[in-house]
C-alpha cells in the first residue's frame, strides 16, 4: 500500500516507518520543520501528489503542559491540523488512521474506559486531541480513531530514563500513586497498527499494553528490573503541581481490537524487554 506518515520523525512515526517498509509498504513522511499540519494547502498539495491508501495521522503537539498554558495554540495545531489532514483524506479517498489518547477521558470511572464510551476531556491537550477526534469522525471518508497511553520508545528521554537516571544519581524520587492508565511500548503499538491495517475495518480503537498500573507502580517495577532497591515516595496528584493536570484512572480497554483478535501482550512483559535492552547499549 501506499501509506502518507504525519509526524514521521516522532517517537511512534519513526518506528512505524521502519516496520512499514519492512513490510513492503511504499512510504512518504511529513514532519516539521518541512512538512506544517496547520498549512492546509501544503497538507492537500502532498496528499494530492502521492496519492496514498492510507494515511497514518501522527503528528500532534504533546507537550502537555505546553498545551495547557497554550490553549488555542494546542486546538489550532491538533484540531485545525487534523482537519487539513481529513480533508485532504476525503479529497483523494484515503482510509485516515489517526492516533489519540486516553487523554480524551475525564479520569473519574471506576473501570477501564471502552471504546464508545462518553469523552469529556479535563485539560486543553486532551481537548485538543478531541477536537481532532470530531473532525476525523465528520469529514474522513473512511477512518481509524486508535487511541493509546504512556507511550515510550528507544532514543530520547521518557519517564523511564528519567527514573533510571534520579534513581542512579541518588535523587530523591516521588512518583504519584493516583495517575492510573497503560505504558505501551511503541513497537507494540506499531505492530498492532500493521495488523488493524491488515484486518481493515473502520472505528474507534484502543490500543496499549495490557494491564494498568500507576505511575509510582510503574516506578517500581522499573527499578526493580534494573536491580536498583531504591525507595520511592508516594505523592498524589495534587501534590504534583504542574500546568496539565492529567485524568486520574484512565486505562484503555480493548473490546472492538480484540474481538478484531488485536491484543497487546502486558505491560510488565513489554517493559522487561524494553529496559534489558537500555541496559545493554
Ligand atoms: N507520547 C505519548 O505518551 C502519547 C500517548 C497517547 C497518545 N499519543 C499520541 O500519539 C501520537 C504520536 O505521539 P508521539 O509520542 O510519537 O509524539 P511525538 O514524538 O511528539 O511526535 C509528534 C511529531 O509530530 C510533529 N509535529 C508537531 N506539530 C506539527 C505540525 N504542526 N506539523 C507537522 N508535524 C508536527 C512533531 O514535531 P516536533 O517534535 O518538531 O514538534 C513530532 O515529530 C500523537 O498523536 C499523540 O497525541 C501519544
Amino acid at each position: 500500500m501506499r501509506i502518507f506518515i504525519t509526524g514521521h520523525k516522532g517517537q511512534l512515526g519513526k518506528v512505524l516507518r521502519t516496520s512499514l517498509v519492512a513490510e513492503g509498504h511504499t512510504l512518504l513522511g511529513g514532519d516539521l520543520p518541512e512538512w506544517e499540519m496547520t498549512d492546509a494547502e501544503q497538507v492537500m498539495e502532498s496528499l494530492q501528489v502521492f496519492s496514498p491508501d492510507v494515511v497514518i495521522h501522527s503528528a500532534a503537539l504533546t507537550n502537555v503542559d505546553y498545551c495547557a498554558e497554550n490553549p488555542e495554540e494546542a486546538v489550532r495545531i491538533n484540531g485545525v491540523g487534523t482537519y487539513n489532514v481529513a480533508l485532504a483524506c476525503r479529497e483523494v479517498d484515503a482510509l485516515l488512521v489517526a492516533i489519540s489518547t486516553n487523554e480524551v477521558f475525564d479520569g473519574r470511572a471506576k473501570r477501564p474506559y471502552q471504546e464508545y464510551d462518553q469523552c469529556n476531556p479535563v485539560n486543553p491537550y486532551g481537548y485538543s486531541k478531541y477536537v481532532a477526534e470530531q473532525v476525523v469522525e465528520r469529514l474522513a471518508p473512511r477512518y481509524m480513531i486508535v487511541r493509546t497511553a504512556w507511550l515510550y520508545a528507544s532514543g530520547g528521554v521518557n519517564f523511564i530514563h528519567k527514573i533510571i537516571a534520579r534513581a542512579r544519581s541518588g535523587s530523591r524520587l516521588r512518583v504519584v500513586t493516583d495517575e492510573v492508565s497503560s505504558p505501551t511500548y511503541v513497537n507494540d503499538l506499531a505492530a498492532a497498527l500493521l495488523d488493524l491495517l491488515e484486518v481493515g475495518r473502520p472505528g474507534i480503537y484502543h490500543l496499549t499494553n495490557a494491564g494498568e498500573c500507576s505511575r509510582y507502580h510503574f516506578a517500581q517495577e522499573i527499578l526493580r528490573l534494573i536491580g536498583l532497591d531504591v525507595s520511592i515516595e508516594p505523592i498524589s496528584l495534587d501534590d504534583f503541581v504542574r500546568p496539565s493536570m492529567p485524568p486520574a484512572y484512565a486505562p484503555l480497554a480493548n473490546v472492538f481490537g480484540a474481538a478484531a483478535g488485536i491484543e497487546l501482550r502486558p505491560w510488565q512483559e513489554a517493559l522487561a524487554e524494553y529496559v534489558a535492552q537500555y541496559e545493554a547499549q
